[in-house]
């Protein structure tokens, strides 16, 4: 009972990116092509090497652990060899561990043992060099899996030995899916606003899904969208809109004020204010010439702001900015 209970506690302790990490392929949402035909490697037992890349939070990692879980059971640990980032994987590395990994003898008699290699495109040009050898020369009995963000950042050599495939960002309706099971075992209060705000800040990363859903479950009891944006300390979508509103209708002193009242209460930074009224610019029904002529204003405050310049003289710039668009009758 002890150690059912100690589990559960460990279970219900771990970020909810690793207690709801797929553990099989079946798990695995969108990218039905590739897990198909990944199965479908795994099932005939021809695996090839390969390569997985595309942004972050789609799955590449949950994928291949996956694969390895499945064919491996519990052999996992001593079959499937798992590198990432933080290990040391310099020119030494590759030579000595890998090579010691790829030339011990197999504990299943059949079927290759597996390298994995996460976020590959950190490795040095000359780790990557010396593993196009190991791959040729242990093919027939490892296979390796190559993964990262940028496939441009793999030598040619190493793609080339690799089947490569792209994880595209998840689909926003796969993901709500998603979200939405995890939020019905997790016995989450999670609006439809809520979700949408989750859907728009997480952009088809499942990974910052999760962890923005599990730190606004913490901090709020109903999970809607005033409590997404205010826990990311992101602006609400409302409150830009608003603010656009006033930029295309007042004059200089009034629009300070409230701005300045806004900003100030809710404690934005300007530069995260200026990335969503720039957003909405586009959706916004205003001459083309105006529209340009204020985005190249708002992409010199940006710099400006980024290079450590004055928020305050900044908000002024951006506001003159629209006073001026608008008296210039485009
Ligand atoms: N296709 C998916 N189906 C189900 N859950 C997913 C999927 N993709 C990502 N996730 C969730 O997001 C978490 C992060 O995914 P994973 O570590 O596989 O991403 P990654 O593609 O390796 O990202 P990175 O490039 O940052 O390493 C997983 O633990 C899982 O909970
Ligand atoms: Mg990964």
């Amino acid at each position: 009972m002890a150690g059912t209970a100690m589990q559960l506690d460990e279970e219900s302790d771990l970020p909810w990116v690793e207690k709801y990490r797929p553990n099989s392929l079946s798990d695995l949402v969108a990218h039905e092509a590739i897990i198909s035909t990944i199965t479908r490697f795994v099932e005939e037992k021809k695996l090839p090497h390969l390569l997985f890349y595309g942004p972050p939070g789609t799955g590449k990692t949950s994928t291949i652990l996956a694969v390895a879980k499945q064919m491996y059971g519990k052999y996992f640990s001593s079959m499937a060899l798992e590198l990432n980032a933080s290990d040391d994987r310099g020119i030494n590395v590759v030579r000595d561990q890998i090579k010691a990994f790829a030339s011990t003898q197999q504990i299943i008699s059949k079927g290759v043992k597996l390298v994995i290699l996460d976020e590959a495109d950190s490795m040095t040009n000359a780790a990557q060099f010396a593993l196009r050898r190991i791959i040729e020369k242990y093919t027939k009995t490892t296979r390796f899996c190559l993964i990262g963000n940028y496939v441009s950042k793999i030598i040619p050599a190493l793609q080339s030995r690799c089947t490569r495939f792209r994880f595209m960002p998840l689909p926003y309706d796969v993901a709500a899916t998603r979200i939405r099971e995890i939020s019905v075992c997790e016995g989450l209060n999670l609006t439809d606003d809520g979700l949408n705000a989750l859907l728009d800040l997480g952009q088809g990363d499942m990974r910052k899904n999760l962890n923005i859903l599990q730190s606004t479950s913490m901090a709020f009891k109903v999970i809607d969208s005033d409590a997404v944006y205010s826990c990311t300390g992101n602006p609400n979508p409302r409150l830009i809109d608003r603010l656009c509103e006033i930029l295309l209708s007042m004059n200089f002193t009034e629009i300070y004020a409230e701005f300045n009242e806004d900003r100030i209460t809710l404690g934005f930074a300007l530069s995260d204010i200026i990335r969503e009224i720039h957003k909405n610019m586009i959706k916004i029904d205003f001459p083309e010439k105006m529209k340009i002529f204020l985005i190249k204003r708002m992409s010199e405050i940006e710099m400006r702001l980024s290079s450590g310049a004055s928020e305050k003289v900044q908000l002024g710039s951006l506001i003159g900015a629209f006073v001026e668009a608008r008296a210039l009758q485009f």
